[in-house]
């Protein structure tokens, strides 16, 4: 049995949050660099999944949050980056961490409001790998868009036979967090998810009275 922490990546986390996801790319995930990951790190934006007896990073995501000004409305975050060591696939522990990232941006960014910035999430069209996994967390289907040929960080990724790179929007329902921050309550008090024990590492403050709270709060806003 392994024991897992789910955890806010920290400075420290860098390198290894590098070696995993980005020194090998796959060919479905955006490249990024050292500092890249950096960058997500001291913006509180990337949660990992360690091993703890091996110490060793196992998986990671990050949802990045655009920068806005007072004159443009905001633009959506975008959940991505999700990459789970293949030796730790299939055992739903790429569910837990995308629970984690969600609830927690969401408990930072407009918790009570019923109109609380998007999150959207993209998929290369020929990627199934992560198709399951939004829908369990909750995603939906929206567009396939076109993605502009010099967008950076999309080089490696395999075109169609029209030299075209295409990915699947899909969009987080913001009434959907209140079964995520009671599932982020939950995770919380988990001990153990199929083969392996989990600890979730409190972060942002995240407590599970307060997760109720926020969902109760929302049920109450939206008449159930
Ligand atoms: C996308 C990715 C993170 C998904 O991780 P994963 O752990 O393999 O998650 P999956 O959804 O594939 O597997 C979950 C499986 O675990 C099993 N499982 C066991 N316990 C489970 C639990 N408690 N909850 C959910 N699934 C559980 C299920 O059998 C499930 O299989 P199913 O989806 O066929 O029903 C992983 O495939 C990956 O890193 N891919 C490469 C990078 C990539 O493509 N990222 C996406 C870029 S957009």
């Amino acid at each position: 049995m392994k024991r897992l922490d789910f955890t806010l990546a920290e400075a420290s986390d860098a390198d290894a949050i590098f070696d995993l996801v980005y020194l090998h790319p796959d060919p479905f995930l955006r490249a990024a660099t050292l500092d890249d990951v950096k960058g997500w790190i001291a913006n509180g934006a990337c949660w990992i999944i360690c091993d703890v007896d091996r110490s060793k990073v196992v998986g990671a995501c990050n949802i990045k949050v655009p920068e806005t000004t007072s004159h443009q409305s905001p633009e959506p975050a975008e959940f991505g980056g999700i990459f789970i060591d293949p030796a730790y696939r299939d055992r739903g522990v790429a569910d837990a961490l995308g629970v984690l990232a969600l609830a927690s941006y969401y408990w930072d960014n407009d918790p009570d409001s019923l109109y609380p910035i998007p999150v959207i999430s993209h998929v290369h069209v020929d990627n199934d790998k992560p198709l399951k996994l939004l829908a369990r967390l909750g995603f939906e289907f929206q567009e396939v868009i076109d993605v502009p040929a010099d967008f950076p960080g999309f080089e490696h990724m395999p075109r169609d036979e029209k030299g075209q790179l295409r990915g699947k929007e899909f969009r987080f329902p913001p009434n959907l967090r209140v079964r995520l921050f009671r599932e982020m309550a939950k995770l919380f008090s988990t001990e153990q998810q199929g083969d392996n024990v989990i600890h979730v590492v409190p972060a942002l403050g995240m407590d599970a009275t307060e997760l109720e709270r926020l969902a109760a709060n929302l049920d109450t806003q939206l008449g159930r």
